[in-house]
């Protein structure tokens, strides 16, 4: 064990400062760094109401010796780093000799160590910076470090957290972190009194998939293996149809550390290029292993973020590794199916458009998961064949006009009379024959408009229907995004999707909009999930709601590729007097474009 020592200014000087303290979960962070640091087997994590008021860590490791106590809780001062030279060969967590003077300044805090060969520990206090003298302890080996009211002397700080929950999510996030960057540990963690995860040691970084992320994703995986120059990566990859609707499932470790690296990131995406539909994220753990000479961890005081001697060889490491290992999984034919994207690349991309072309790779009974239920709700669309393509032309015939079966509703200008030819294009465009010229329907923004309309109005009148599952369905989560859920259940009930907390980041789904039908009731929370775990601030209530409305109007809704048979394209356009502003859909873009017969005339000089 390395005695601790001040840092000298020079050091110092070249240690990337700034604040590491902004919630419980970065004090329970460095806690559980320092003990992992100190050789631990076992870390037992105890907090009360989300962190704020108690955090306690137990660990089992080196101890410090009674006279370093009080250099362990002052600015600059490490037993993990001697020299400058030394920040370029970093094995520890820690070094900056930082984080528990950070903590002290704005909590409570009480240490109590023993190195195993003493007879007795010792302990000190340190409330808002101020020292308490040394008093002996009588504890066992290895360190207790106990946090109480953290930014008890900064209320503004206080102001900035959130609910129990979230915090609570963003702690379960940082264990999470460390427990599978580090799986022959042993970790505990306890919340008010109960005990939330029991994390036994583990060969196995797979267990600890599972463990937290649940059978499903821990299935769906398919180990990796590469070396190129001195880098080592391992890890695992999962199916693409794991996918999810934000990168929080890509867990990158650079040597046991977890790190964000937007190069990296980008790396995981492109392995996957062509086997996910635009706005959907892989799932992985990987973890690079490199000689601390060639990474700078010194870049970022929360060390999250490194510099590499040679990014772009890495990029091409993770890159080529995971596009091996899907093509060896066999699951990289799908990639050479036609780009159907290609036409639409200059379009901006936005939520509704994330789809656009990419359907035509999908399933045929992921085709019947976006189509809406049948039994006069939403549009009554019979099963669509999705491929080959085939533009066909139809005219619709009485059967499919408007329900009451004349042509005189108080409609829009683009109403369709019976006899106007209909015409479906790249499977994404509705084209008809109006009177005065021709209307192009984007199909899937149309479709999408009227859904929002539908859950709007039914909102509205309290009439939300909605679908019982015989069985409540349990659906796994990180405990983040449980907790996002469930602070948003109130306005997820009024739409219908009923949900409580099962614990362990398991939510249990009684009910789901009927108007989502055929989706499978958990895809449709996964969604919700996304949606919410993607919205920076809290949104108010209204926000809220028109936010889920819209983004499940768009899931449900039919896509850019889907190919639609006459009566669907009937009903979809029968619907369109059934709203009120068909012409654009929920995220502003229009649903249609009108090119007058006028204007074709001039164009081709006839006029
Ligand atoms: N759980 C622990 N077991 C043994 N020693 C500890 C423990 N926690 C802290 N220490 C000692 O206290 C010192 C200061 O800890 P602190 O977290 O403030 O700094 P650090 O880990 O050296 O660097 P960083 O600020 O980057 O975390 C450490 O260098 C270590 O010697
Ligand atoms: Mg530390």
């Amino acid at each position: 064990m390395n005695r601790i020592h001040q840092l000298s200014q020079l050091v110092i000087s070249k240690i990337s400062a700034g604040e590491v303290i902004e919630r419980p979960a970065s004090v329970v962070k460095e806690l559980l760094e320092n003990s992992i640091d100190a050789g631990s087997t076992r870390i037992d994590l105890e907090v009360e109401n989300g962190g704020v008021d108690k955090i306690v860590v137990v660990d089992n490791g080196h101890g410090i010796q009674p006279d370093d106590l009080q250099l362990a809780l002052a600015s600059h001062a490490t037993s993990k780093l001697s020299n400058a030279d030394d920040l370029f060969r970093i094995g520890t967590l820690g070094f900056r000799g930082e984080a528990l003077a950070s903590i002290g300044g704005v909590a409570q805090v009480t240490l109590q160590s023993r190195p195993a060969d003493l007879p007795c520990g010792a302990e000190i206090y340190c409330h808002g910076g101020e020292m308490s003298p040394i008093k002996p302890w009588n504890g066992s080996p290895g360190t207790r470090l106990e946090v109480k009211h953290l930014f008890f002397n900064t209320p503004v700080r206080r102001k900035f957290l959130r609910t129990t929950s979230t915090e609570l999510g963003h702690i379960t996030e940082s264990l999470t972190r460390l427990a599978l960057a580090y799986p022959s540990l042993h970790f505990t963690l306890k919340h008010n009194g109960k005990l939330m995860h029991e994390i036994p040691a583990t060969a196995g970084l797979l267990d600890r998939i599972g463990l937290f992320f649940g059978a499903e994703v821990r299935k769906a995986m398919h180990e990796v293996h590469a070396e190129r120059g001195p880098a080592r990566l391992a890890g695992y990859i999962a199916n693409p149809a794991c996918d999810r609707g934000n990168a929080k499932l890509q867990y990158l470790f650079l040597n046991g550390r977890w790190i964000r690296d937007r190069s990296l990131g980008h790396a995981v995406q492109e392995g996957y290029r062509g086997l996910l539909m635009t706005g959907r994220y892989a799932v992985s753990f990987l973890f690079l292993e490199l000689p601390p000479e060639l990474v700078d961890v010194n870049v970022h005081p929360t060390k999250s973020e490194v510099r590499f001697r040679d990014a772009q060889t890495l990029f091409h490491l993770v890159l080529t590794t995971i596009r091996s290992r899907l093509t060896e999984a066999n699951l990289v034919p799908q990639l050479q199916a036609p780009d159907p994207n290609a036409e639409f690349g200059t379009r901006n991309v936005e939520t509704s458009d994330a789809e656009i072309g990419m359907r035509n790779v999908e399933s045929e009974s992921e085709a019947d998961e976006l189509v809406p239920p049948s039994g006069g709700q939403g549009l009554n669309f019979p099963q669509a064949p999705v491929r080959p393509y085939n533009p066909e032309v139809f005219h619709t015939s009485s059967e499919t006009s408007s329900p009451d079966g004349n042509s005189s509703i108080p409609n829009s200008e683009f109403r369709i009379p019976n006899s106007h030819k209909v015409l479906q294009l790249h499977d994404s465009y509705i084209v008809i024959e109006t009177p005065d010229g021709m209307l192009v329907i984007d199909q899937h923004a149309l479709h999408e408009r009227i859904l929002f309309e539908q859950f709007k109005n039914r909102w509205r009148g309290g009439t939300m229907e909605k679908q019982r599952l015989l069985i409540p369905e349990p659906v796994e989560l990180t405990a983040e995004q449980a907790a996002r859920v469930l602070e948003a259940k109130t306005e997820l009930a009024e739409l219908g999707l009923e949900v409580e907390d099962f614990g362990n980041g398991t939510v249990l789904l009684s009910s789901y909009p009927a108007l989502l039908g055929k989706k499978v009731p958990a895809t449709i929370l996964r969604e919700v999930v996304d949606f919410l775990v993607t919205q920076d601030r809290t949104p108010n209530r209204e926000q809220m709601l028109n936010g889920l409305m819209s983004m499940m109007a768009c899931k449900a809704a039919v896509k850019a590729g889907d190919r639609l048979t006459p009566a669907q394209i009937s009903a979809l356009l029968e619907q369109r007097h059934l709203v009120n502003d068909t012409h654009h859909c929920p995220h502003g873009r229009p649903t249609s474009l009108l090119f007058s017969r006028r204007d074709l005339d001039k164009q081709f000089g006839r006029i």
